[in-house]
């Protein structure tokens, strides 16, 4: 495995591993509020979302939840987006008549979940509302609004806590702007 120097890495720690939680657990208390005695399906967005999804759903204090999964890719490597959507794996359960909750990491454009919500509304579930740990509110190009969203944040480019860049850094426990210049090394 790579070594590497934190600091060459980062130019700024956006959101730490202690923040993070405190906003889950608020985010977490609002979510059972809001669908007292229904039942919820979790549906993470693959991968960036999996560091949000595994927190958040385990401060959800009832167990009668369902934890559901697709894939889906928009950035094919490099900072930057092609603007296509692959769906890389696809939802098979049946959500009909379900509440769902999209988790994704980040709302950049929305291309994203734009497509993703006509897919999902096509299996007929009782709800689909999104929570988005991040959003760049100024990127936003479609009309998604997340009912949920962790952190607002500016246009710079981020990793750590399921962001990536070439599938790389997600491990990180807090939120940084990412120091393009890092990339060189493993070039
Ligand atoms: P959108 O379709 O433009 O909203 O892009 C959403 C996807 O792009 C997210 O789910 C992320 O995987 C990725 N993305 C957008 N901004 C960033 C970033 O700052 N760091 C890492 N990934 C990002
Ligand atoms: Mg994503």
């Amino acid at each position: 495995m790579r070594h590497y120097q934190i600091s060459e890495l980062v130019k700024e720690v956006l959101f730490t591993k202690e923040e993070i939680q405190l906003r889950i657990a608020e985010l977490a208390k609002e979510i059972e509020a809001d669908y007292k005695g229904k039942d919820v399906v979790f549906l993470s967005v693959l991968k960036g979302s999996i560091m949000i999804m595994t927190d958040l759903t385990r401060c959800i204090s009832t167990p009668y939840i369902e934890l559901e999964f697709v894939q889906l890719e928009t950035y094919h490597g490099g900072l930057a987006s092609t603007g296509e959507v692959e769906v890389v794996t696809e939802l098979k359960s049946d959500i009909t008549g379900k509440e769902l909750i999209i988790v994704e990491d980040i709302l950049d454009s929305g291309i994203t979940l734009e497509k993703l919500c006509e897919i999902l509304a096509k299996k007929n579930p009782k709800s689909i509302e999104i929570l988005a740990f991040l959003r760049k509110p100024m990127n936003v190009k479609v009309d998604i609004v997340p009912k949920y969203i962790g952190f607002d944040v500016d246009d710079k480019f981020l990793v750590g806590y399921g962001l990536d860049v070439d599938q790389k850094f997600r491990n990180l426990e807090d939120v940084v702007v990412f120091n393009p210049d890092a990339l060189k090394q493993y070039e």
